[in-house]
């Protein structure tokens, strides 16, 4: 089975053919375009939705013409259509929404709509030899979400635990806009922290706050920890020249809770396989560490982290969720038609 997915939900116009067995689900990436606006959005510091959707509207089709020739195959040989519904910026998931209604209509093509969080969950089917074992618990952790997931099976899926206020993302994203180091926050705090490990290869005395850390639930808090950043850069006058240690004390803070909660939701729900997904995954130290805790911890337990072009937005990953859509849409004789989708920027998973 041929799925071309798109997904316009932020600031990536993307697009893509995944080729997918459906008895083995094993999932083979044909092309993956992603067609970044960052450089863009950079210097304001963050994403405008306005010009967010200018961009899309430009780059959709390009975007799609190339996901297709790269995917080698004729419009004809896609079986079906996936498209991301939501969440997302309502200016920009129609973007990428009314293309694909459009080309299902033109091509008269079953089409399904996919949530963007459950995208992301599904990128750990893609390329992957590997059979994954349920149950399994899922860290999310994106720009917009962090959460624990519960997958009993694949179209069997409940959120366990969740951010109560900013997403892991928006706290490495709104710390680097506090010490001026641009958009988005995630790999240049990253990047200092690591450089700090480097030189002095030594904890760091500065210690941010580990927020939930000891509560007995599956959720998290981060902006508790932006606002003891704030405090403790008011109260150091020489904060710029501790840069990397302020990124490194900063990262590790974020770290601790994910891989904690992690580790407490893995062994309550007697999980089989612990994944990783969202934007935050591309993180080395989470990546490293996640791996390293689960091995020491709970041997048992198979770690699988996706490739990271699947960890930030990807249509990829749109096509690994849209197959699951499929199955069960089929199961329960579902049409699949363009008439009956419509964006929905705030859908829950
Ligand atoms: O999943 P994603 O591409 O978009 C959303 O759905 O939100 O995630 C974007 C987020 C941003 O907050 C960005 O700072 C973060 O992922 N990010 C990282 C890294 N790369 C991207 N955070 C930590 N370390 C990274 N290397
Ligand atoms: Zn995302």
């Amino acid at each position: 089975m041929n799925i071309l997915a798109i997904e316009t939900s932020c600031d990536e116009t993307a697009a893509s053919v995944v080729k997918i067995n459906p008895k083995t689900w094993q999932m083979k990436e044909l092309s993956s375009i992603v067609s970044s606006q960052i450089d863009i959005h950079q210097k304001y510091g963050g994403v405008v939705p306005e010009i967010a959707a200018r961009e899309h509207v430009l780059q959709i089709l390009p975007v799609i013409n190339e996901a297709i020739s790269q995917a080698k195959i004729k419009p004809k040989q896609i079986n079906y259509l996936a498209v991301t519904q939501g969440p997302g910026l309502i200016t920009s998931l129609i973007t990428g929404l009314e293309t694909g209604r459009t080309l299902a209509f033109a091509w008269q093509k079953p089409i399904v709509a996919v949530n963007h969080i459950a995208g992301h969950l599904y990128a750990n089917f893609l390329n992957t030899n590997q059979k994954i074992k349920f149950p399994a618990i899922i860290l999310t952790v994106s720009g917009g979400h962090t959460n624990l997931v519960l997958m009993k099976k694949p179209n069997n899926i409940k959120i366990v635990g969740e951010t109560l206020d900013d997403a892991a993302g928006e706290a490495y994203d709104k710390a680097a806009k506090m010490m001026g180091l641009g958009y988005p926050g995630g790999p240049i705090i990253s990047q200092q922290a690591k450089a700090y490990l480097q030189t002095k290869n030594q904890a760091s005395n500065l210690i941010f706050p580990r927020p939930l850390l000891k509560h007995n639930n599956l959720n998290f808090s981060f902006s508790g920890l932006k606002t003891a950043l704030l405090y403790q850069l008011k109260k150091d006058k020489n904060w710029k020249k501790r840069l990397p240690e302020y990124c490194f004390a900063y990262q590790e803070a974020i770290i601790e809770v994910l891989i904690y909660k992690t580790l407490q939701a893995a062994t309550k729900y007697k999980v089989k396989t612990i994944m990783l997904s969202g934007g935050v995954s591309a993180n080395d130290e989470l990546r490293q560490r996640l791996l390293e805790v689960v091995n020491n911890k709970l041997p048992q337990v198979k770690c699988l982290i996706p490739e990271k072009k699947y960890t930030t937005d990807n249509a990829a990953m749109i096509a690994a969720a849209g197959f699951f859509a499929i199955e069960n849409n089929l199961k329960k004789k579902k049409t699949m038609t363009y008439n009956k989708l419509k964006v929905d920027p705030s859908w829950n998973l």
